[in-house]
């Protein structure tokens, strides 16, 4: 037990949706069936050209403050998962105090791929343990249809934009994170890659641009798939491991939602029902960190999540990062 309690969560999607006939549409060759039979997708959100990262996560911590029923003002350290931030410097983390004018929260970004979400939580439960915060807002924003070359089938009909937070701090009676689990294996770097942006391609060069190094690239998503599923298998085995519990105790399942046949794989190898596992990825497709916080979100408020609930987050992303949390609800 952390003695961590999940006060509030929030979730926000931009309004606009694309359909994977709107992808057709666009002239990408490919089809809903195709598309539908391998990943599970049928549509995805995507951001107005106005907005960015840090517009759409202040959408998901309002919802998640007024959960909490908690002000921006009581909030002392935020926390922003994404790998889309609004700017290199500053964090998205910043802009996103300012706009939720916190100017007392200590504030900065994790880098975590699709598992930042967990990350930020595991980073809450660190700083709210040591007595350094007191009430923590992690949040997972991503506008990945920004970094999307539009023209590769393989890629762009996987990803979508939104954004999850949730507010934690000290508490004993119910929604107890017990757990997080972290992992990360450097090694792997190449293997979901976002090469352009970082100082390897600064100045961006229209050399850079030509090459596509500021497109989201995925080498191998057909061995990225059979990585993700055992990595996925042992988080969730390390998270009950650790519980002392049974993997069968486990009321719902709250992956980062990748592919629905990974987690039809996963729910055949762990022999546990396929309808434990929450999944949004048919209408929001992988929103990379953000993912799992919606997910989380909603199904907390659609009443799917019942008191005293046991709920697992496997994630697993670029990096690579793997890892997971364990909630009492
Ligand atoms: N529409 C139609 N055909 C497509 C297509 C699309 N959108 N994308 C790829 N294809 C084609 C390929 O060109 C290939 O054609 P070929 O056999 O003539 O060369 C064929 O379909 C099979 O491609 P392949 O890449 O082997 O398909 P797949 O079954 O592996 O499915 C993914 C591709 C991306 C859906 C799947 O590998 C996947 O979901 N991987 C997981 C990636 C992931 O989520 N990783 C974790 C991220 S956090």
């Amino acid at each position: 037990m952390s003695g961590i309690k999940i006060l509030g969560t929030g979730s926000y999607l931009p309004e606009k949706v694309l359909t994977n006939f709107d992808l057709i549409e666009m002239g990408l060759d490919t089809s809903d069936e195709w598309i539908y039979q391998r990943t599970g997708i049928k549509e995805r959100r995507v951001a107005e050209p106005d907005k960015v990262t840090s517009d759409l996560g202040y959408e998901a911590s309002v919802r998640a403050l007024e959960m909490a029923g908690l002000s921006p003002k009581d909030i002392d350290l935020i926390i922003v998962a994404t790998i889309t931030p609004d700017t290199c410097c500053p964090s998205a983390a910043n802009w996103l105090q300012a706009k939720l004018d916190a100017l007392q929260a200590v504030t900065f970004d994790v880098t975590a791929a699709c598992s930042g979400f967990v990350f930020g939580l595991n980073i809450a439960e660190q700083y709210i343990k040591t007595g350094a915060s007191e009430r923590v807002l992690v949040v997972a924003s991503e506008v990945m249809s920004r970094t999307l070359n539009w023209k590769d089938r393989s890629t762009c009909i996987l990803w979508g934009d939104g954004a999850g937070a949730a507010v934690l701090s000290m508490g004993d009676d119910s929604h107890e994170l017990l757990s997080t689990h972290l992992h990360t294996d450097g090694s792997r770097g190449q293997d979901l890659l976002l090469p352009g942006g970082g100082s390897k391609t600064t100045p961006i060069s229209h050399e850079s641009v030509d090459k596509g190094l500021h497109y989201l690239n995925m080498i191998g998503a057909n061995f990225s798939f059979k990585v993700a599923v055992r990595h996925f298998i042992e988080s969730i085995r390390e998270a009950a491991r650790h519980n002392d519990i049974d993997v069968e105790d486990i009321d719902w399942f709250i992956p980062h939602q990748a592919n629905v046949r990974m987690f039809q794989f996963i729910a055949e190898a762990l022999k546990i029902p396929f309808e434990k596992f929450y999944l949004t990825l048919e209408r929001y497709g992988n929103i990379s960190s953000a993912s799992c916080a919606i997910s989380l979100d909603e199904a907390i408020r659609d009443n799917s999540i019942k008191p005293d609930d046991l709920i697992c987050i496997p994630v697993f992303g670029g990096g690579l990062t793997w890892g997971s949390a364990l909630i009492r609800w």
